[in-house]
């Protein structure tokens, strides 16, 4: 089964021609980075302007990429949410009009799903129950999956994701955007001892995330001792790489102790980590650590797949195009749609008043 995915959720235009949902053909990714770059984070008006000019070409690349004509697709699975509303609708009425014009299936795919699957393609078979670990510039969550296709989420984010504390901590430091892979390399001349951060507490006991405290601390810990931001050009101080070090590390320690501690408990068969977070070799090597501890394997996806891409949402998609499911042409863009169809959400939590992030 051929089926081509469509990925426009946030500023990443992306398509992929993937057979069976466990190989790749193709996989056409046209990144909105340098667009957003002055602005230090992403413009929705802009980037859905931009899939708009972008996604034709795109879908024409994945297919001529692949070698194969949208006459040979059998299927087409398109993000339908979370993400920006404008950048999706793009990717939404596009697969849409394909799909209806060819009279193939569509289904839409949960994002974050998607990035559980973009570790299918160069690893071993999952084996269930699984642990997923999804830290990307929207999303942190910690997912618990005792079968393909179940999910609950056993930790998820109070305020900002991890990938959003690299980048505005990035931004903080005049370091640039996206701030993830600046840091990290930064970090990497730095020491992560010389700034202890302490891990944020959730009041409720709730095994949650919370980095905006950690933003907060850096920001002061900026003001207090004076630290200049780097000026365009300009190998970053060495106390600006200490304090990227010391940033990196407390986020890394967060999400893998996180893990770590949730796993021992459940003790799941395989770990997934994945999201633009997981290109993060700091994070790697101590998910690496943790799953050798408990003596289970862990999955990453290679650095092409771990931000957006298309591949992993065909791979999302399959299972349910194979079983014959097709949406219905009202299908449109969801911005809050969420990971999870197992009970998990208790009275309590339900009436709580934090707002959750997926
Ligand atoms: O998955 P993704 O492409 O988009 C979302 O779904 O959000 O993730 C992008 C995020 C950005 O916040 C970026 O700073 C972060 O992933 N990122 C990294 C690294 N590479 C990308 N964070 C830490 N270390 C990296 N090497
Ligand atoms: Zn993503």
């Amino acid at each position: 089964m051929l089926i081509l995915g469509i990925e426009s959720s946030c500023d990443e235009t992306a398509a992929a021609v993937v057979r069976n949902g466990r190989e790749i053909l193709s996989s056409a990714i046209s990144s909105q980075i340098e667009s957003h770059k002055p602005f230090g984070g992403v413009v929705p008006e802009l980037a859905s302007r931009e899939h708009l000019e972008k996604i034709e070409f795109v879908i024409d690349k994945a297919l001529s990429d692949a070698d194969v004509k949208i006459q040979d697709i059998d299927g087409i699975a398109v993000t339908q949410g979370p993400g920006l509303v404008g950048s999706l609708l793009v990717g939404v009425c596009y697969a849409k009009s394909l799909a209806f014009a060819r009279d193939i299936p569509l289904v839409g795919v949960n994002h974050i799903e998607g990035h559980v699957y973009s570790v299918v393609f160069e690893n071993p078979a999952i084996e269930y129950p699984a642990m997923a670990l999804i830290v990307s510039g929207g999303h942190t969550n910690l997912f618990w999956i005792p079968e393909e296709g179940q999910y609950k989420v056993i930790s998820r984010t109070r305020d900002d994701a991890a990938g959003e504390a690299f980048d505005k901590v990035a931004k903080m430091l005049g370091l640039g955007y996206p701030g993830g892979p600046i840091i990290e390399k930064i970090a990497s001349d730095g020491d992560p001892t010389t700034v202890r951060f302490t891990k944020a507490k959730i009041s409720d006991g709730r095994p949650d995330f919370s980095f905006s405290g950690l933003k907060t601390a850096v920001s002061r810990y900026v003001r207090e001792n004076d630290i200049a931001s780097a000026t365009n050009g300009q190998k970053p101080s060495k106390r600006i790489a200490d304090l990227a070090a010391s940033f990196q590390k407390a986020v890394v320690t967060s999400l893998v102790g996180t893990m770590e501690k949730q796993a021992e408990e459940l003790r799941p068969r395989t770990l997934i980590v994945a999201g633009g977070v997981a290109c993060n070799q700091a994070l790697r090597q101590d998910a690496s650590l943790a799953a050798k501890r408990l003596g289970v394997p862990v999955y990453f996806p290679s650095k092409h797949l771990s931000t957006d891409n298309a591949a992993m949402i065909a791979a999302a998609g399959a299972r349910r195009l194979a079983a014959g499911e097709s949406a219905p042409m009202s299908i449109s863009a969801d911005i809050t749609m969420r990971l999870q169809n197992l009970q998990n959400e208790d009275e309590q939590l339900r009436k709580s008043r934090v707002r959750y992030k997926l």
